[in-house]
């Protein structure tokens, strides 16, 4: 397969504070979205990438990123599965359209290439399957009412936690998102849409790494990592 990148990175990012989108924000020196885009550079040196970013953003932006002539801007919708649809429409839209995407969130700069060859390795296994790392639940899943009341324990047998990359066809997943924009459903990942439809979706093994930046402590957890794995 040739393989594109979608890189949604155009919610405004409040649940993480300090004013500026999270994809903007520097850990260990390095804006948090030019850590996603060096690590797709240095793994897949040439391939198309689409960074989806909010309207009011461009001059942060172009401030945050390193930027080769494959790299490409998009601006993105509300909703997250709008945004992806903008970046899917424009990696189309390229003169050599790659046949295959990983759809990555910003917000994930500790992904490693381990985790990227094995999403690829089972895309090229069963390229019309889609694939996603996921990690399996190892706590005891509870549900509560508002008041934080238990009402149940979840089964967890069988539970996983989503990430990102998730890889797909291109035109499938462009095709399942286009619908997808027509009605008031609303998906929280790219699979989903693959699920619903009733196409297979593969799950590889996760990166406990590869946590998603969304609150302040995360971004503490972030430094520690950081610090943790350098030489
Ligand atoms: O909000 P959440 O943490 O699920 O967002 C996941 C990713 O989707 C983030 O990288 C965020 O920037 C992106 N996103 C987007 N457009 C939106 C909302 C979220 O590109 N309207």
């Amino acid at each position: 397969p040739t393989i594109g990148i979608v890189i949604p990175a155009a919610g405004r990012g409040t649940r993480a504070g300090q004013g500026c989108q999270k994809a903007y924000r520097r850990i260990g020196g390095d804006t948090v979205l030019n850590r996603v885009l060096k690590l797709f550079r240095s793994w897949n040196t040439n391939c198309p990438i689409v960074i989806v970013h909010h309207g009011d953003d461009t001059s942060l932006l172009e401030a945050s990123i390193d930027r080769d002539s494959n790299v490409y801007t998009t601006t993105g919708g509300v909703e997250r599965q709008a945004s992806v649809l903008q970046g899917l429409r424009f990696l189309c839209s390229l003169p050599k359209s790659p046949s295959h995407v990983f759809i990555h969130d910003a917000a994930r700069p500790f992904a490693s290439h381990r985790l990227l060859n094995d999403v690829l390795e089972s895309l090229i296994e069963q390229p019309s399957t889609g694939v996603i790392p996921a990690i399996a639940v190892s706590d005891t899943l509870k549900k509560s009412d508002s008041n934080g009341l238990i009402k149940a324990t979840v089964p967890r047998d069988g539970l996983f936690r989503a990430q990102t990359p998730q890889a797909f066809i291109l035109q499938t997943i462009l095709h399942l998102h286009e619908m997808a924009a027509t009605s008031t459903s609303s998906y929280t990942d790219d699979a989903s849409l693959l699920e619903e439809a009733g196409l297979p979706v593969r799950i590889v093994q996760g990166d406990s790494q590869n946590i998603k930046l969304t609150y302040s402590y995360d971004f503490k957890e972030g430094e520690r990592l950081l610090l943790a794995n350098s030489p």
